[in-house]
C-alpha cells in the first residue's frame, strides 16, 4: 500500500493518481475529498484503474468514471432521513446554514425538498468552507428565530462549530439542531463538552453502534490511533474490506472490468451495520440511523434510536425516475 497526501489540492490529486498508474503501476486507488476525487476520475478511467472512493459525499462522483465504486456516503442519504423526522417532531420554520461547497450544497438540497413539504425555509446561509467562523452566521440564524437549525460543516470542523454555538448560547435557546451526522463526528465529540447534548442527527455510523464487530473496530482503532472512530475511518476501513473482498472472489484479478463486475451488488457486514454496492450506480447502500448525543460515562457520544435500513443515495433515485 503506498499513502500519499494531496493536501486536499484536485490538482495534487491528479498528478499523484498519474504517477501511482504509470511508475507505481498500482492496481486500485482509494479517492477522498470530492474535489480531489473528481479530478482523478478521468485518470483512473482512461488508466483502467478500480477506484474505491472513501471520503468524498457528493451524489455525482461516482459518475464520473465506470471504474468507481463507494464506500463512504451521500449527504442526500442523511439530509432526506433528518427533515422528515424534524416535521414530524414539530419543526415548521427551519434555517439552513451549510458549508460552501458541493456536499454542503447537496445536503441543504435534499433537506429543503424533504422539509417544505410541511414546513419552511426561513433563510438558507453559506458558510466559507476554509477557516471558517461561524459566529455571524450563528447570530443570523438565532435573530430569525426558527424552530430548528440545520447544519452541515465537514469532518474536522465540528469541534469549532460546537464551541461557537454554545459561546453563543444557541444551545441553550430552544432552537433544535439538527443535520447530517458530520456536525457530531465522533473524532471531535469527546472535546465538545455539554455544547451538542440533544442534538439529534441522521448519520450512517456511530462509534456507539452496538455491534460486536464494531465494538472491536473502535477499540482496535484506538489502539492504533489514540482516537475514537469516526465516520471518515469507517469509509475508509470498509474501501479497504471491499478490495480485499473483490479480490477474493476474482482470485487476484485485478483486471478493472473484472473487479468493478464483481463489486456491483456485493453485500457484507461493516461496523456502521449491514452495507452493499449498488449493482447500477456502484455508490453506497447503507442503514442511516437516527441519533441523539447523549452523555454515557462522562462522554458525549451519538446513540442510535431509529433505523433506515438499505438507504440508497436519493439524488440518483430521483434521477432514475425522470
Ligand atoms: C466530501 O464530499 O469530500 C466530504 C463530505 C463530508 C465530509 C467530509 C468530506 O464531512
Amino acid at each position: 500500500m503506498i499513502v500519499k497526501d494531496d493536501q486536499s489540492v484536485p490538482d495534487n490529486a491528479k498528478r499523484l493518481a498519474q504517477e501511482l498508474i504509470v511508475n507505481d503501476k498500482v492496481n486500485f486507488l482509494g479517492a477522498g475529498l470530492t474535489p480531489s476525487a473528481m479530478s482523478m476520475a478521468p485518470i483512473a478511467t482512461e488508466g483502467k484503474v478500480a477506484t474505491v472512493v472513501m471520503v468524498s459525499g457528493t451524489s455525482v462522483v461516482t459518475e464520473r468514471s465506470p471504474y468507481y465504486a463507494r464506500t463512504s456516503f451521500t449527504l442526500g442519504q442523511q439530509s432526506g432521513i433528518i427533515a422528515n423526522w424534524a416535521l414530524k417532531n414539530g419543526s415548521k420554520k427551519a434555517v439552513s446554514a451549510l458549508s460552501d461547497w458541493a456536499p454542503g450544497a447537496e445536503a441543504g438540497k435534499v433537506f429543503e425538498a424533504n422539509f417544505t413539504k410541511g414546513g419552511q425555509i426561513l433563510d438558507t446561509l453559506k458558510v466559507p468552507l476554509a477557516n471558517p467562523d461561524f459566529s455571524p452566521f450563528l447570530q443570523r440564524a438565532h435573530d430569525l428565530q426558527p424552530d430548528t437549525l440545520f447544519v452541515f460543516v465537514p469532518a474536522g470542523q465540528a469541534g469549532t462549530f460546537a464551541r461557537q454555538f454554545s459561546e453563543r448560547g444557541l444551545d441553550k435557546s430552544g432552537i433544535r439542531l439538527i443535520g447530517p451526522g458530520d456536525i457530531v463526528d465522533d473524532d471531535d465529540l469527546p472535546t465538545t463538552g455539554d455544547a451538542l447534548l440533544g442534538v439529534v442527527t441522521a448519520g450512517m455510523y456511530s462509534a456507539a453502534h452496538p455491534s460486536q464487530l464494531n465494538k472491536d473496530y473502535v477499540a482496535a482503532y484506538k489502539k492504533a490511533t489514540g482516537h475514537r472512530a469516526n465516520f471518515i475511518s469507517v469509509g475508509g476501513y470498509d474501501g479497504m474490506d471491499l478490495i480485499y473482498h473483490a479480490l477474493q472472489q476474482t482470485k487476484g484479478n485485478t483486471n478493472a472490468d473484472t473487479v468493478i463486475g464483481v463489486m456491483r451488488g456485493m453485500k457484507w457486514e461493516s461496523p456502521r451495520g449491514s452495507i452493499s454496492i449498488d449493482p447500477v450506480t456502484r455508490d453506497i447502500v447503507q442503514n442511516i440511523y437516527v441519533r441523539k448525543v447523549q452523555k454515557v460515562e462522562g462522554e458525549p457520544w451519538a446513540i442510535e434510536f431509529e433505523t433506515f435500513p438499505a438507504v440508497k443515495d436519493p439524488l440518483k433515485e430521483a434521477a432514475a425516475v425522470h
